[in-house]
């Protein structure tokens, strides 16, 4: 697919757009006139996507692939190398829970969550890094959760809570290793958006809601978040780096 965008659009490539709060990213940054670069593994979903975006066809690319995958991340980097010449900002949003509880947690359970939810975007942002050096104005934001900041009792997987804590450390230790070139990389931390990702816990969300979103008992927005992302991509954001930005009604308030 060929981009067509006006040449001061950024390019953005952002993990797991094709649902939830990736869904709201893509739509944000279209919405400014950016070209989106982004992909999950289920076809349909990918599909549904390009199909709600028709009329930006030539400022999305989105296709089926894994994030976990070395080879696809090599190829993503590659063909946004040649298509666009430089990445502004790389969202890293694909995320998974599984399992519950602590101890009784599965261990492949546990790989694929830290396999996803960390090491893929260590590995895409490393992937992504010579791309982004090449930008005016580059920045990294990742998907984090509330989860990570307390062990609350309302997080029920160990394993996603775990993942998203060493998120936000990759995010500071990222933050601290690029900021000498000129590449930003801070966190938005969602309390409870309701997505695919609950499946049908929708008991659990109210429970959430009631007991820790103290803003008025709101939940989060996937719009929320991609406001929280399009602040910290932006000009206005040019000193803000290493940050991990709440955006959850109150959750991590007690
Ligand atoms: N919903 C919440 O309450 C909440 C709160 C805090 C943080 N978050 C975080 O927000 C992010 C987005 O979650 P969401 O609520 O929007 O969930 P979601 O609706 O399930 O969306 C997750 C997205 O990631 C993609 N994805 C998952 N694994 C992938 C993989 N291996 N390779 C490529 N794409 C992959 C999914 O597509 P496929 O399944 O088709 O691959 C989907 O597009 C996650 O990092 C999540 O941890 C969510």
């Amino acid at each position: 697919m060929s981009l067509d965008s006006p040449s001061s659009a950024r390019v953005v490539c952002i993990s797991g757009g094709t649902s939830g709060i990736g869904a709201a990213l893509v739509a944000a940054f279209l919405a400014t006139g950016d070209r989106v670069y982004t992909f999950g593994r289920n076809p349909e979903r990918v599909a549904r996507l390009a199909q709600r975006h028709a009329v930006a066809a030539g400022s999305l690319v989105v296709t089926v692939a894994d994030v976990t995958d070395a080879a696809f991340r090599a190829e993503l980097a590659a063909r946004i190398g040649a298509e666009c010449g430089r990445l502004d900002c790389l969202v890293n949003n694909a995320g998974i829970i599984r399992g519950g509880g602590c101890l009784e947690e599965d261990l492949a359970d546990w790989r694929a969550t830290l396999e996803t939810n960390l090491i893929a975007p260590f590995a895409l942002t490393q992937v992504c890094a010579p791309l982004l050096r090449l930008s005016p104005a580059p920045a990294v934001i990742n998907i984090s959760s509330a989860c990570a900041q307390h062990p609350f009792a309302t997080c029920t997987s160990t394993s996603y809570s775990v993942s998203k804590a060493g998120l936000d450390m990759l995010t500071r230790r990222l933050a601290l290793a690029l900021g000498p070139e000129g590449i930003r990389v801070n966190a938005v931390a969602p309390g409870v958006v309701p997505s695919e990702m609950w499946g049908d816990a929708t008991g659990l969300i109210d429970e959430i809601v009631q007991r820790r979103h103290v803003l008025q008992h709101r939940v989060v927005d996937p719009v929320d978040v991609a406001r929280a992302v399009l602040f910290l991509a932006s000009a206005q954001a040019q000193v803000v780096t290493g940050t991990i930005l709440n955006v959850d009604a109150g959750y991590t308030l007690g």
